[in-house]
């Protein structure tokens, strides 16, 4: 390639690049995934984190505002006049002491990076503003996903709010939560509800969007996972660029796990970070395929050429026992990653664990956070889960300093929360019982008192 910003196959023995603007996002030699790749002594690459500092007195320009594009030396695939912000990445990483102290960690050292402060409520809006940005350059008219319901509903915010491209979105039929498909709905996305699950939604996306020319945002997409990186960089720069010990974070596509692995390895290929963190990558115990070959199977990145047989023979499993995932963490009810080498690839760069948590140990996990004061939808929980599943096992240790992502708003699925917290059986047997959750341990029932003014304030100076 003569551009300095370009696609390249992540399998280093192929290596095949490709233009900027290709929209195939597969590699044209051995089908593998693309990095949106820089050449770095041709760009005016950032030398110091005070570079990024400055940009905060000048707020006024959106692009600064922005969470993301406040980092765009960092991923300069686009001329700024092309970039499309509508304000994303306000997101804050918080000392969270009191679920800290249910998970075991030492005061001051478990931090929670919520995502759900984004505009459409979860981390996708970090990477559809790249996406989104890189289909406007190419000049895209229609963009689609596949989703269990963030990654619509941020493709339909993008498209509601700049009314510059249609969003067609693909959903497994009553595969998404109420408050995501609501969104979708509410946003004007063309919704083609699917009569299967995630898997099966994206992989019609793909042939479709092939078919019709349509641009695609799903996390195969590497602009995508640029913007994700800014997750990364907002948690160094609340850590005053301290890397941390540990990253936590849920797995579903493995687009997370793929593009914080890619932030960090850059970073210090720039040398404006010494060290890697660990990542400790979370999945549902029923969606766990990224867990059964990582650590059942071995399954590791090798440079660039993975066991495929062991993938394969996996796959086939599925396959064969009609093996779908289930979970209640609909957001991560996915058996067949997009991202999976890449993942191997962060997990080797940077060192890390997988782990699986049930739907009663996240559902658990939820309830602590929020009644630590945070909140967030019960995908994002797992790894707050999976944190304590960590330091119990002892690989994470209470005196390390560790960042969860807390990936979706607490709103998202309302339902799975009044479901857990309330006090009638046949609410909680409807939604969690028959999908396997036995308690809620971390319940805080709504207290029932008759219309009667003598009978509410005896009720709480009972219980309050
Ligand atoms: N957490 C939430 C709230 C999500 O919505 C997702 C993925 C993940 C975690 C997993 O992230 O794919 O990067 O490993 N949701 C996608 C969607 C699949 O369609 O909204 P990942």
């Amino acid at each position: 390639m003569t551009d300095a910003v370009f696609q390249r196959c992540i399998h280093p023995h192929c290596g095949h690049t490709t233009d900027l603007h290709d929209t195939t996002f597969q590699c044209a030699k051995c089908g593998g995934l693309y990095d949106v790749a820089y050449d770095w002594n041709r760009l005016p690459a950032p030398t110091s984190f005070k570079h990024f500092e400055a940009k905060w007195a000048n707020r006024t320009d959106p692009l600064d505002f922005s969470g993301v594009w406040r980092f765009r030396d960092l991923f300069p695939f686009a001329p700024p006049d092309r970039i499309m912000t509508i304000g994303e990445g306000q997101t804050l990483l918080q000392k969270a002491d009191q679920v800290g102290k249910h998970v075991g960690m030492k005061p001051g050292n478990l931090f929670l990076q919520y995502e759900g402060m984004n505009p459409s409520g979860s981390f996708k809006d970090n990477g559809m503003t790249a996406a989104f940005t890189h289909a406007q350059m190419v000049g895209a008219r229609r963009a689609a996903c596949a989703s269990t319901g963030n990654t619509s509903a941020s493709l339909a915010i993008y498209c509601a709010a700049t009314n510059l491209m249609r969003a067609v979105i693909f959903i497994g039929s009553g595969k998404i939560s109420y408050g995501k498909l609501s969104q979708a709905l509410d946003y004007g996305a063309l919704t083609v509800q699917i009569a299967g699950d995630f898997d099966d939604a994206l992989r019609r996306v793909q042939e479709v969007s092939k078919q019709l020319g349509i641009y695609l945002v799903n996390s195969i997409n590497p602009f995508r996972l640029e913007g994700q990186k800014s997750v990364m960089y907002r948690i160094l720069e609340a850590m005053r660029w301290e890397v941390p010990d540990w990253i936590v974070v849920p797995g579903g596509n493995l687009g997370n796990v793929s593009a914080f692995g890619k932030a960090f390895f850059e970073l210090k290929e720039l040398g404006l970070i010494d060290r890697m963190p660990r990542l400790a990558l979370i999945n549902a115990a029923g969606a766990d395929t990224f867990y059964q070959l990582y650590e059942k199977n071995g399954v590791r990145w090798n440079g660039g050429k993975p066991d495929s047989g062991k993938i394969n023979a996996y796959m086939k499993y599925l396959d064969d026992a009609d093996r779908r995932a289930d979970t209640l963490a609909s957001a991560i009810e996915i058996n067949r990653p997009v991202n999976l080498p890449k993942a191997l690839r962060s997990m080797e760069r940077c060192g890390g664990y997988v782990r699986e948590v049930t739907d009663q140990e996240i559902l658990d996990a939820k309830a602590k956070i929020g009644a630590g004061g945070f909140g967030c939808e019960p995908a994002s929980a797992a790894s707050v889960a999976g944190l304590l599943k960590l330091v119990k096992e002892g690989v994470i240790s209470p005196d390390e300093r560790v960042a969860c992502v807390l990936t979706g708003h607490v709103l998202k699925d309302s339902d799975a929360t009044v479901a857990y917290h309330t006090a009638d059986p046949a609410t909680f047997e409807a939604k969690l019982g028959k999908r396997g959750v036995r308690r809620a341990s971390y319940a805080n029932r709504a207290v029932q008192v008759p219309n009667d003014l003598s009978e509410i304030v005896k009720a709480i100076e009972l219980f309050a």
